[in-house]
């Protein structure tokens, strides 16, 4: 019989295998994929080429990324019905990256505030590649036409930023990408550091008193939210003013984000009890909340070779099950395309025949990637 389901919408989206994910990486993005994947077409990877925007180990990044894979099924991803995949097995993110590089101003990209915090705390190493990082991460996107991007809200400049690339491609060459949406959880899309509560946590920065990782112990969990910074409020009132009380707000969105409760309801469960009993209650959920998953993580982390049949069909299944073909944005090579606003034929930039050296040196560059990540173990 044929079948006349209406086609899922797409999600997709991607973390940087740089360090343990934290708590801020679970409930800004993590958490919010694995509830919705029986209503999604879901798309969920390693972006491990973002990550030589730092130096890196190759044998530390190969090593994060299988353990990111093994953290994503420990968090509810279920890999059969989620396309689990490394970003560097599927060729064509660099590719369209290129082409969308070409498509993304100098302007656009100075603006981006992930690049200007990046180069102020890395001074030694501004390469290109943390520049031109967001035209990599449209590509991502756009490869595989997704309708929403589920993120924390520091990516969210971003995915709009792939919007405008996307719109700018349709504009000169008619209707190619389809426009994704930022889709960004209403509480834990900014989980901040539990000792600096304004400033984000961060997975590259040192492991320090202020982030948790989903990994960790459950008694150094609960030493951090101990000892989490509130504020010099003499009654000790936990009360959701972000301005005022950054860190109280902090855990009080933690724990919203791991227990469901609103912000009133939070408010009256610890009304005149205080931050003494405050904090630990948010350390206690977390701990609880990330107890499943450490163990079922240690778990997989223990069967290499599952891990590695896991990456193999992810990269497989991939760029054949939903990515934009590759003809359609080399389209322009040859017969040249209506531009839409103009109606003035163009030629192709990209004119070249499959098997041109210009190809064939991509493919190249692939295939030095493949060796960076695998053969250095
Ligand atoms: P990355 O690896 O820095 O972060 C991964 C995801 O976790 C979210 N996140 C947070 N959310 C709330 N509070 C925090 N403290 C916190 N820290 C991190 C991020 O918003 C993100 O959703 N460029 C991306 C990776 C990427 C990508 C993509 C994402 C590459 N290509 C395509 C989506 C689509 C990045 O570096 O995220």
């Amino acid at each position: 019989m044929e079948n006349t389901a209406p086609a899922k919408k797409v999600m997709l989206s991607g973390i940087k295998p740089t360090g343990d994910l934290t708590l801020g990486s679970y409930l800004g993005a993590i958490k919010n994929w694995a509830e919705r994947a029986e209503q999604y077409d879901c798309y969920y990877f390693m972006a491990d080429l973002h990550a030589l925007t730092t130096r890196n180990d190759p044998a530390l990044l190969r090593r994060r990324t299988l353990e990111q894979l093994a953290q994503y099924v420990a968090c509810g991803l279920d890999p059969e019905k989620n396309t689990l995949f490394i970003q560097s097995h599927v060729p064509a993110h660099v590719e369209l990256g290129w082409v969308l590089n070409c498509y993304t101003m100098f302007g656009e990209l100075s603006r981006m505030t992930q690049f200007k915090d990046k180069s102020a705390k890395n001074a030694d190493n501004i390469n290109g590649g943390l520049f031109t990082y967001p035209a990599l991460m449209a590509a991502d996107i756009l490869l595989y036409q997704p309708d929403y991007v589920p993120v924390g809200e520091d990516q969210k400049q971003h995915v709009e930023l792939t919007r405008d690339v996307a719109q700018r491609f349709n504009n000169l060459y008619g209707e190619t990408f389809k426009i994704p949406e930022p889709f960004v959880p209403k509480v834990g899309a900014r989980v901040m550091d539990l000792l600096n509560p304004n400033s984000k946590m961060s997975k590259s920065d040192e492991v320090g008193n202020g982030r948790v990782v989903i990994m960790e112990a459950p008694e150094d969990i609960m030493r951090k939210f101990k000892r989490a910074v509130t504020d010099c409020d003499t009654e000790h009132c936990v009360r959701y003013d972000p301005e005022n009380k950054p860190g109280v707000a902090n855990l009080m969105s933690i724990y919203a984000a791991v227990t469901g409760k609103t912000f009133p309801e939070i408010e009256l469960e610890f009304d005149g009890l205080g931050y003494g009993a405050f904090k630990p209650a948010v350390g206690e959920a977390v701990v609880e909340t990330l107890r499943p998953i450490r163990e079922e993580a240690q778990k997989i982390m223990k069967d290499k070779a599952y891990l590695e049949t896991l990456c193999k069909t992810g990269a497989e299944r991939a760029p054949c099950a939903r990515s934009i073909r590759r003809s359609d944005w080399y389209r322009l090579r040859g017969k040249g395309t209506e531009n839409r606003e103009s109606g003035i034929r163009s030629e192709s930039p990209l004119a070249t025949d499959s098997k041109s050296p210009a190809r064939a040196y991509t493919l190249s560059f692939h295939f030095s990637l493949f060796a960076f990540h695998f053969s250095l173990s």
